[in-house]
C-alpha cells in the first residue's frame, strides 16, 4: 500500500473488521428459507475481502437467489487478495475505488459440476453480471439508496462506528436484514425501542468473535509477538500473514424469523428455594444471570441485557429497560418503559431489562 494510503488509513475510524466465512455460515444456515427468489444486498462489502459476497456468490444457485448486489466503499482503506476477480478494464494493481457488483447468473464455467471460487472469478465475464463504478459507495449516498430500494434482504457486518445510522436507514426503507452488531446496542436509546416493539430481534449466535483486520491495526509494542498464547488471550493473532482481532460482545440482529426466537429457556430454579433480592427502588427482583430466572415467579425481574440472546416473546414479556439518567425518559419511544437504574442494598446495578414470565408455574 502506498504511504499516502497507509497514512489515510491510520487516521480512519477503525471499521475494518472482516468477518470469517465460518461465522457467516454458522448464522446464515438458519435463514436459507428466507433467501429463495430474493435480491440480496451486501452494502459494506468489498468483494476482494468480503466473505459475505463469497458466501452468496458461491451458493447463488443453491439458495435460488434472484440477484446479489455488493457495494464497496472507497473510504475502506485496505484491499485484500482473496478473490482475484478479472477486473476487465480495471486490471492494474487493485485500487481503492468505490464500485458495485451485480450478479444475476452464476454458471459452473469449468464444467466440474460445482460452482466454486474459480467460477466466481469468471462471474464478471458473464454479460448478465455487471461491475460498475460508484461515486463513493457510502451506504447513505443516493446511488446506494437506489440499490437498497431494489434489495429484499440486506446481509452484512456494517461499520461499527455508523451502526445506529445504518440501522435507522434499514428501518426507514422497511428492509429485511441480518447484520452483525455489538450487544451494547441493546441498551441504546434508539435501538432498544426496536427490540421492545418486536421490529428487530437477536440472531442465533453471539459471543467472542475473531475478525481479520488491516495490518495497521497494530499490536501494541509491549506485547511479545512470539508469545502467541498471550497474544491470543489479549485478543490478537497472526494467521496466514494477516492480523486478527478478537472482539467480545458480538451478536447478530435481524428481522428475519429464526428458530432460536421460538425456543423456550429451561427454567430450573424456584423463587422459594433461591435467594432473590428486591431492588431498593422498584418492585422487581434482581436476577443476575439468565440461567437463574425462576420458573415460579409472576412479578417483574431485572435481567442482564444479554437476556435478549434468549428472548422468546411467547415465554416472556419485555417490559422495559433501566436507565441511569432520568432525563432519558424524554427519549421514551413506542411505549418502552424506561426506569431509573436499580439499586440493590444501596449498590447501583448495571443496566437491566425488566421482564415478566408469561407462564409462571405454580406448584
Ligand atoms: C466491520 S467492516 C466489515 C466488512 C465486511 N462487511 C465483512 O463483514 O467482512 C465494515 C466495512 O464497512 C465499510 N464502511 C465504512 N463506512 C462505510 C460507509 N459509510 N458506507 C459503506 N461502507 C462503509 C468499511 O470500510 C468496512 O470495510
Amino acid at each position: 500500500m502506498a504511504n499516502k494510503n497507509l497514512n489515510a488509513a491510520k487516521t480512519a475510524k477503525k471499521d475494518e473488521f472482516y468477518t470469517q466465512m465460518s461465522d457467516i455460515e454458522r448464522e446464515l444456515q438458519h435463514y436459507w428459507q428466507h433467501f429463495r427468489g430474493k435480491t440480496i444486498l451486501c452494502n459494506c462489502d468489498d468483494p476482494y475481502e468480503s466473505n459475505f459476497f463469497k458466501y452468496f456468490a458461491l451458493r447463488f444457485n443453491q439458495l435460488g437467489l434472484k440477484k446479489l448486489i455488493c457495494t464497496c466503499y472507497n473510504g475502506s482503506p485496505v484491499q485484500g487478495n482473496e478473490l482475484m476477480i478479472d477486473w476487465g478494464d480495471f486490471t492494474e494493481e487493485p485500487k481503492k475505488i468505490a464500485y458495485k457488483v451485480e450478479i444475476t447468473e452464476v454458471r459452473d464455467l469449468n464444467g466440474d459440476g460445482a460452482v466454486d471460487l474459480s467460477d466466481v472469478q469468471y462471474l464478471l465475464k458473464n454479460d448478465k453480471n455487471v461491475l460498475s463504478i460508484l461515486k463513493t459507495g457510502d451506504f447513505r449516498s443516493s446511488e446506494c439508496i437506489e440499490l437498497l430500494k431494489q434489495a429484499d434482504i440486506v446481509v452484512t457486518n456494517p461499520p461499527f462506528s455508523l451502526f445506529r445510522e445504518y440501522v435507522a436507514q434499514l428501518i426507514e426503507y422497511g428492509k429485511k436484514f441480518l447484520i452483525i452488531g455489538n450487544v451494547n446496542a441493546i441498551s441504546n436509546k434508539n435501538f432498544f425501542p426496536l427490540l421492545y416493539t418486536g421490529k428487530v430481534w437477536n440472531g442465533v449466535n453471539s459471543g467472542h468473535t475473531w475478525f481479520k483486520v488491516p495490518e495497521y491495526y497494530e499490536i501494541p509494542d509491549f506485547y511479545d509477538l512470539t508469545d502467541t498464547k498471550k497474544l491470543r488471550s489479549n485478543g490478537y493473532a497472526i494467521k496466514d500473514g494477516r492480523l486478527w482481532r478478537n472482539l467480545g460482545n458480538i451478536c447478530w440482529f435481524t428481522n428475519l424469523d429464526n428458530k432460536k426466537r421460538h425456543e423456550f429457556i429451561d427454567l430450573i430454579r424456584s423463587v422459594k428455594h433461591t435467594e432473590y433480592c428486591e431492588y431498593d427502588n422498584y418492585q422487581a427482583i434482581e436476577v443476575g444471570n439468565v440461567n437463574e430466572i425462576p420458573y415460579d415467579y409472576d412479578g417483574i425481574m431485572g435481567v442482564p441485557i444479554t437476556f435478549m440472546h434468549k428472548y422468546n416473546p411467547d415465554q416472556f414479556e419485555l417490559l422495559g429497560i433501566t436507565e441511569n439518567d432520568p432525563k432519558m425518559k424524554e427519549y421514551w419511544k413506542d411505549g418502552a418503559l424506561r426506569y431509573d437504574r436499580p439499586y440493590l442494598k444501596g449498590q447501583r446495578k448495571p443496566a437491566r431489562l425488566l421482564i415478566r414470565n408469561k407462564h409462571p408455574k405454580t406448584l
